[in-house]
């Protein structure tokens, strides 16, 4: 029923909310998930005049694709900043980098993929890395691939505007020359260089469909996503991953995730920093 400003959610409906959601995103909905699901949706029902959840389940169960995409939108939690867990990038820079140039020699090709990279942060701040680590970078081929399941984030990611205060804290080594000031009603904002954006391909990818993707990836990072995704989930996602990795190739998580009982496929080298291995052949640079 509805009251003024207030639209029940009867738990019958959330569950359906939440096979949904399942479903097309693998993300796994916990009961304690219900009241910020009616917040959230609330307002929605009241501007497409519906009267309950069960007829916003029926409109999405339909296939109205529009929808479907607004709902996940709403439902994914795009929390993210630049630098995020500075150690990825300090080892990234220092460690990393420097022993994946002198493996390459001739072959100046790297390719790196930021699964879930929401507003944008992600992969700008490993641009920044690249073009800070790697000497005479305009002599290397380099694609830093960048998607997200979510429609609304990705268009800003690819702007590169960001309020001043996102990039404020950061060392100025991180950002120097990285970021122009805005000015006269732009000026609270920044905007990311051009030659980072150059760098990167921003493109809306499901992490559950099937990916259009046929490169090898040096490095992945995947990070603060699977989080949300039940074992089940994480297995395949790691299995899909594996298959995109060649021997030797990295594998960034978040600080919560972890491969431990999810595979035998990458070997923990770091924190939260593992490496494809291959069977009993193991890599490693030690
Ligand atoms: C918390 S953010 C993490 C952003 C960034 N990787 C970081 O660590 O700062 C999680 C992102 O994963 C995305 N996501 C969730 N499920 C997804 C799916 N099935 N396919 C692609 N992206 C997904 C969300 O839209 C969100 O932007």
């Amino acid at each position: 029923m509805m009251a003024d400003s207030k639209v029940d959610l009867p738990e019958r409906h959330f569950n359906q909310l939440r096979s949904l959601v399942y479903d097309h995103t693998g993300i796994s909905l916990s009961e304690s998930k219900k009241e910020l699901v009616r917040r959230r949706f609330s307002p929605r029902l009241r501007e497409l005049g519906l009267r309950n959840f069960g007829e916003y389940c029926e409109l999405i169960s339909e296939g109205q694709t529009q929808e479907l995409t607004h709902f996940v939108n709403a439902i994914t939690t795009n929390l993210t900043s630049f630098f995020r867990e500075p150690h990825h990038f300090e080892y990234l820079e220092n460690q990393l980098l420097p022993r994946l140039i002198e493996s390459k020699g001739a072959h100046k090709k790297l390719r790196i993929w930021s699964a879930g990279c929401s507003t944008g942060e992600e992969p700008y701040s490993i641009a920044i890395s690249l073009q800070k680590a790697i000497p005479q970078i305009g002599l290397w081929d380099i694609k830093i691939l960048a998607t997200d399941i979510d429609t609304n984030i990705l268009a800003r990611a690819k702007q590169g505007v960001y309020s001043v205060d996102r990039v404020e804290g950061l060392p100025g080594h991180r950002v120097k020359g990285w970021f122009y000031k805005g000015r006269g009603d732009n000026s609270s904002n920044v905007k990311v260089s051009p030659k980072l954006q150059e760098m990167i391909h921003f493109k809306r990818l499901n992490l559950m469909s099937p990916w259009p993707l046929k490169n090898h990836f040096d490095i992945i990072f995947c990070r603060n996503v699977m989080i949300y995704f039940d074992d089940q989930t994480q297995k395949r996602l790691i299995g899909r991953f594996c298959e995109l990795q060649m021997e030797g190739s990295h594998l960034f998580l978040g600080h919560s995730e972890s491969l431990y009982r999810v595979t035998s496929q990458y070997d923990l080298i770091g924190h939260t920093v593992y490496q494809r291995v291959n069977g009993a052949q193991r890599v490693s640079y030690a």
